[in-house]
């Protein structure tokens, strides 16, 4: 598979978003569009919805590439530092917001850049687009730490996480559900866990590891996964779920995969013996997305589907991004 191949498919609509789209009006402006999953989320958008409905995706665009790939792909890109009031106060009305800027990585060592990206950024937002319905891209890194044989933390558990990132997160949440208190804004929090990219994600590192001979951390013991492409799906159809208060969904795959298992299968498929290292830890950040499922219906990727795709992509030496996802952490540090 090239890359180009790769692109199409992850932003690929579905005949659910297809429809889900067409029951709302209004453009849509995608904000934070210029990282790993901006890209395809506005292609989709763009693939799903007739040429006449605006497709605008923000970002500083600290990559070039991903700026020229969405204005190939009939998307207006914008250039726009999301801390910059007055900058926000210029950009173009849309009845529809996803809100995907965040910062992860670079927190132990910048903390103080990491919560005005998580928690200040999202008032200048909230205010600006008080009108908007908004889709806000959160974390499952928002709960406290659980074990598999729970089946994951539910939308309705208490928030507390190890770590500061992880409280920079719930600011965000917090943020934003408060303007959706008080300004009726319709918002939707959505708890994303792992998506997968053949370019990045847990399945990515993982096989690389094993492709490699190098050892496999199981400290995590287990995650949860699911395809770029219906998490994007997924993230679109929410815009109709938006509500005030703020509804909250917990977005990924209906299992909590073993990280021994992930490695084995994948060492299967490559036709290599895992190594591996560290003991798995009881607990981990586990999401349960039962939710997700009943209201937006079944995934379209399987996960042997992901795992196939992520084995033949590593063997061929596809692109990586560089960009280890760093699931093994369980200090909460980043
Ligand atoms: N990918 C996952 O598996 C996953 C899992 C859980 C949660 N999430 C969350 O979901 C969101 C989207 O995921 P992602 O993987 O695409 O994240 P990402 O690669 O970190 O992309 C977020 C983008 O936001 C933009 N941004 C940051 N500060 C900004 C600012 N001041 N003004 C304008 N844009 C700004 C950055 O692009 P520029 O440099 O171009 O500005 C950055 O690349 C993120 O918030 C992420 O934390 C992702």
């Amino acid at each position: 598979m090239t890359n180009n191949e790769l692109e199409e498919w992850l932003s690929r609509p579905t005949e659910s978003v297809v429809n889900s789209l067409q029951r709302i009006d209004g453009d849509i402006l995608i904000l934070g569009a210029g990282g790993k999953m901006g890209p395809t989320l506005a292609r989709m958008a763009r693939r799903a919805t007739s040429a006449d409905r605006r497709i605008m995706a923000v970002s500083r665009f600290s990559s070039t590439t991903a700026r020229k790939n969405l204005e190939q792909h009939g998307i207006d890109a914008i250039p726009c530092d999301l801390l910059n009031r007055h900058a926000v106060q210029q950009l173009p009305d849309a009845l529809n917001i996803i809100f995907m800027a965040g910062q992860k990585f670079g927190t132990t060592d910048a903390p103080e850049q990491t919560w005005m990206i998580n928690s200040v950024l999202p008032t200048v937002v909230a205010e600006r687009f008080s009108q908007s319905r908004i889709v806000v891209f959160s974390t499952g890194c928002v709960y406290p730490l659980t074990s598999a044989a729970t089946g994951g933390s539910v939308e309705t558990d208490s928030l507390t996480p190890p770590g500061e990132y992880a409280y920079s997160c719930i600011a965000r949440e917090r943020v934003f559900s408060h303007y959706s208190r008080t300004a009726g804004t319709p918002i939707l929090l959505f708890r994303l866990n792992y998506a997968i990219d053949l370019r990045y994600g847990v399945l990515h590192d993982i096989a690389q590891k094993v492709w490699r001979g190098q050892p496999v951390d199981v400290s995590a013991g287990h995650v949860n996964v699911i395809w770029q492409g219906d998490a994007n799906a997924r993230a679109l159809q929410c815009l109709e779920l938006t509500s005030s208060p703020p509804a909250t969904l917990n977005v990924t795959g209906r299992e909590c995969i073993s990280v021994r298992w992930l490695a084995e299968r994948l060492g299967n498929l490559l036709g290599k013996s895992p190594v591996f290292m560290g003991s798995s830890t009881a607990c981990t950040w586990l999401s349960n997305a039962s939710k997700s499922f009943e209201l937006l219906g079944d995934v379209s990727v399987s996960l042997d589907a992901m795992l196939e795709a992520t084995a033949a992509w590593i063997q061929s030496s596809g692109v990586s991004l560089g960009k280890p996802t760093h699931f093994e952490a369980t200090n909460g540090k980043f």
